[in-house]
């Protein structure tokens, strides 16, 4: 009797288990290394060379990682039960987002505005889902001291199903026939708006609600009763910020998307980044996946500030839509990935456990030659940017950094690949080990 209800949670976890979700990620993953590698060496292979790599960056591996680990995060904070229905509810959705972003794919390749308004239909379906899921989590554990991290997920769930409402509409404009001259001359803002509330509503929120607890969770440092105070309350700031600059954009305000973005940026700092800092400095510790974090933070600071005042320079939406384009690459290489790398090497370790030992396998193995991938991927970066900031054609170096970064980014799915089949399989030989002696007191007795 005893052992039958020891061994419920295990099958539970086997049937619908977080890391069969997390596998859409990872292959993610690939596929972006790939789409990337072919829009800078051979672009003409791909129908839209640039809408691809973004948006596979952008929706497969970004938005899949936010489902998965907005999710497995507020259910570590909250301790909520994942029974019947929530629990096969959470592995439809992920299912209903990939067929909704493949679909969008096969859109975009056929130029197909049906059917990507199809797939829009289904990515909303599936965010708006999980969203209303987590609101209502949040709202029966309102007392709970880390309900503010689940408040950020809830609103970056709705700038989600906005970002992917205005992405529609610019694919209707990208593909549609018959296309209404007003939305033609509106393009340009939309995208812009899209591009806000997708990076900095979506991704932005996101990131600044997960490094709270992760950062000092990293560094195995006690939680913070004020950073979670401070936290909680900037989020309407963040809130304000996006929408400052998503409304700027789409009214065709240039000076408005820049005063949003620096709005957000203050807000962010004085918030989040400046209260983690200070418990930081309480209890220094190292971490391989801490400093990727780091590193991920002050370039996704570094390039919000040199967006903002560019784009208050700007004197139109279309110069900021141009300066989205050519930036875009470097913010989601240097500020985004980097974050991402972090969370995900620090988590999947986590998420597979099997106890201390077998966690330990995992972790060493995503920690193999870590400063060598950091130092290498951030050194190219900096003399991309570098290049970049200089405004001087070296498109040859260009694209050997790019290459170099793209590489490092490859050895990352790589390590936390081979990671977590080491992890698994150790996890299996221990459940195996366990099992053949539990039978064999059992014969005993
Ligand atoms: C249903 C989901 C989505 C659809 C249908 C969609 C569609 C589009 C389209 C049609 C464009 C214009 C491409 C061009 O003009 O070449 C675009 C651009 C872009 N999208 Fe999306 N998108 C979606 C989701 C997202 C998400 C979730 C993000 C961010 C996390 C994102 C980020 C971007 C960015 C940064 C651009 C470049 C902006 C520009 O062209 O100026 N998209 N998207």
């Amino acid at each position: 009797m005893t052992r039958t209800s020891a061994r419920k949670p295990s099958q539970k976890r086997s049937l619908r288990g977080r890391w069969s979700d997390d596998r859409f990620t990872l292959a993610w993953m690939f596929v972006a290394v790939v789409a990337c590698a072919c829009a800078l060496l051979k672009p003409h292979f791909l129908p839209q060379p640039v809408w691809m790599p973004i948006h596979a960056v952008a929706l497969g591996v970004v938005s899949n990682g936010i489902f998965q680990w907005s999710w497995f995060f507020s259910r570590g904070v909250l301790h909520f039960p994942l029974e019947g229905a929530v629990r096969y509810a959470a592995f439809a959705r992920i299912i209903v987002l990939n067929a909704g972003i493949v679909a969008l794919f096969v859109a975009m390749w056929l130029g197909s505005v049906p059917l990507s308004v199809v797939a829009t239909v289904l990515i909303c379906g599936a965010g708006l889902q999980q969203g209303v899921m987590l609101a209502r989590v949040a709202r029966r554990h309102r007392d709970s001291r880390f309900v503010p991290v689940v408040h950020y997920y809830v609103v970056a769930f709705v700038a989600f199903v906005l970002t992917c409402a205005l992405g529609a509409v610019l694919s209707y404009e990208m593909m549609g026939s018959n296309v209404p001259a007003w939305l033609v001359g509106s393009a340009d803002g939309i995208a812009v708006a899209h591009s806000v509330l997708g990076i900095g509503g979506w991704a932005g929120i996101t990131i600044l609600g997960t490094i709270v607890v992760l950062g000092l969770s990293m560094l195995h440092a006690r939680q913070n009763e004020k950073t979670w105070a401070w936290a909680s309350a900037v989020l309407p700031l963040l809130v304000a910020g996006t929408l400052i600059a998503g409304i700027g954009a789409l009214a065709g305000l240039a000076w408005m998307v820049g005063a949003g973005t620096l709005f957000f940026l203050v807000a962010a700092s004085g918030g989040v980044l400046w209260p983690l800092w200070t418990s930081f400095g309480q209890r220094r510790r190292s971490s391989p996946t801490a400093w990727t974090l780091l590193a991920g933070v002050c370039w996704f600071m570094l390039l919000l500030a040199v967006f903002a005042v560019k784009s208050m320079l700007a004197g139109s939406v279309s110069q900021i839509r141009e300066l989205i384009v050519t930036q875009l690459g470097i913010f989601i290489a240097a500020g985004i990935g980097q974050v991402f790398v972090a969370s995900l090497e620090y988590l999947v370790p986590v998420a597979i456990g099997g106890g201390p030992r077998i966690q330990r396998l995992g972790g060493e193995t995503v920690a193999f030659w870590w400063p060598l991938r950091l130092g290498l991927r951030n050194g190219a970066l900096v003399m991309f940017f570098a290049v970049q900031i200089a405004g001087t054609s070296q498109s040859g170096l260009q694209t050997v950094l790019l290459a170099a970064i793209l590489l490092c980014y490859a050895a990352e799915a790589v390590v936390v690949a081979y990671g977590a089949v080491r992890q698994l399989r150790a996890k299996n030989r221990a459940r195996l080990t366990e099992s053949a002696e539990r039978k064999a007191v059992d014969d005993e007795k």
